[in-house]
């Protein structure tokens, strides 16, 4: 080529819930056995099934006309009217400020990407990697966090959440994620309350990444944005991947509260808005469904079954792990993951399933040097078969791993718990 393609910060771009399985995939090959997946999010490729009736109103729905033609670059406004009517508050929030995207990933991306490159989004360590990969690409240096507190049962670190806004005046927008992805957590009322009293006295808006604002567990109260935002700007982010699930739609969304209130904070909408105007509109036959699949009358039942099976899965593996030595679990309140921290983690092998899959890892390690948690993920794919995330995989500088609860069968799900207790403890053994 006659110039680099390569950005020099290309380093900064990464996605570990799927590069992990490229690794896996490899030894599942050289080993020749079958790899249990525990690292994505989706329940439909883990095995739910998808009812009857969902898949009713997909085919009448993809027999109309309108399904086929482009829609309005902020959205179908039946979705964006049933969305503004159901999920969200009309006294921060109008139908224009509902903005359809292809996914929260492009969401994400386009909120990120149209910041001046000088400002800076603090966002949570653990995160899910697509904020901090997305404030990083757009800063084009590393992502700028604030702690979730195990100890504390994951909840923001709020102090230093302060006084990293307090000094660092490019910070414009502090972003939480309610309820957690790695967690599993959901945050108090008076936490985030608090959140948005630093955002106000500092003069940054919010983002509220909350796509699993539906599934959190009996008796768990879930605080959304929009009940406490006051007149601060912000963003809500949800979408159907996650409590429908159809996550292969790519259909996530944006409520804008409080756009009127800055001048600079609704310039800054117009430009994401502009930038989906360029792309015309997000597909347009999972908007048109949306709110035929939230309003049918199967839908609270089919929703409660799955959160009480998370619940069940939960429990269960909190139970298996909150005895093994140098583990430490926090029971989930929500959501469909586990995350388990090991401490002091060594670097150390477990034997691997043939000399092939031996040779690979040896060399891959020799390759490349990765954290503590990737070795031991990667030993546990090599040894046990089991795909996780490593915990540093997700912006985090604590050691362990996330694996989901969204395993359908007992027994797989019992004989992943042990395969993974039995790895844990011959790590630290040997
Ligand atoms: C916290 C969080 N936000 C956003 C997303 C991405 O959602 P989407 O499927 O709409 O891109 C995920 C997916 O796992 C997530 O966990």
């Amino acid at each position: 080529m006659r110039q680099n393609l390569l950005r020099a910060d290309s380093a900064l771009l990464s996605y570990p819930i799927r590069e992990v399985v490229l690794i896996g995939k490899q030894l599942e090959q050289l080993g020749g056995f079958s790899m249990i997946w525990e690292n994505i999010g989706d329940p439909v490729s883990a095995g739910e099934s998808v009812p009857n009736w969902m898949k009713e109103i997909t085919q009448e729905y993809i027999a109309k006309d309108e399904s086929f033609a482009y829609t309005d670059s902020r959205g179908f406004i039946d979705a964006r009217r049933f969305v503004l009517d159901n999920f969200s508050n009309d006294k921060v929030c109008t139908i224009d400020d509902i903005l359809f995207f292809n996914g929260l990933g492009e969401a994400i991306n386009k909120i990120l990407n149209n910041l001046p490159r000088e400002v800076r989004v603090l966002v949570p360590s653990p995160t899910y990697p697509s904020h901090a990969t997305a404030e990083a690409m757009h800063a084009g240096c590393d992502f700028i966090s604030y702690s979730l507190n195990p100890e504390n049962d994951w909840e923001p670190d709020l102090e230093e959440i302060e006084n990293k806004v307090k000094y660092n005046d490019h910070v414009v927008a502090i972003l939480v994620i309610n309820p957690n992805n790695p967690t599993g957590s959901v945050y108090k009322r008076e936490t985030l309350e608090k959140i948005i009293d630093i955002a106000r006295r500092y003069d940054c808006f919010l983002i509220f990444d909350e796509i699993y604002h539906h599934m959190t567990f009996d008796g768990v109260e879930m605080t959304l944005l929009h009940e406490i935002i006051g007149d601060v700007p912000g963003l809500s982010l949800k979408g159907i991947s996650k409590d429908i699930p159809w996550p292969g739609s790519r259909c996530g969304w944006v409520e804008i509260y409080n756009a009127e209130k800055d001048e600079s904070f609704r310039d800054y909408i117009k430009m994401i808005l502009l930038a989906k105007m360029l792309e015309v509109c997000s597909t347009t036959l999972p908007q048109v469904i949306l709110p035929h699949l939230y309003s049918h009358p199967n839908y609270n039942n089919y929703l409660a079954s799955r959160l009480k099976k998370y619940e069940k899965r939960a429990n269960e593996a909190v139970d298996f792990f909150k005895n093994i030595p140098h583990v430490r679990v926090n029971k989930p309140k929500g959501v469909f993951y586990l995350v388990l921290e090991l401490l002091n983690l060594p670097r150390n092998q477990l034997s691997a399933k043939n000399k092939a899959v031996r040779l690979f890892l040896d060399d891959l390690l020799k390759q490349t040097k990765v954290s503590e948690d990737f070795q031991f993920s990667y030993e546990l794919m090599a040894s046990k078969g089991v795909c996780v995330v490593p915990l540093t995989g997700f912006g985090s500088t604590i050691n362990g791993f996330r694996m989901t609860l969204l395993q359908e069968n007992d027994t797989v799900f019992t004989q992943t718990l042990e395969k993974i207790g039995t790895a844990i403890s011959e790590y630290y053994q040997t």
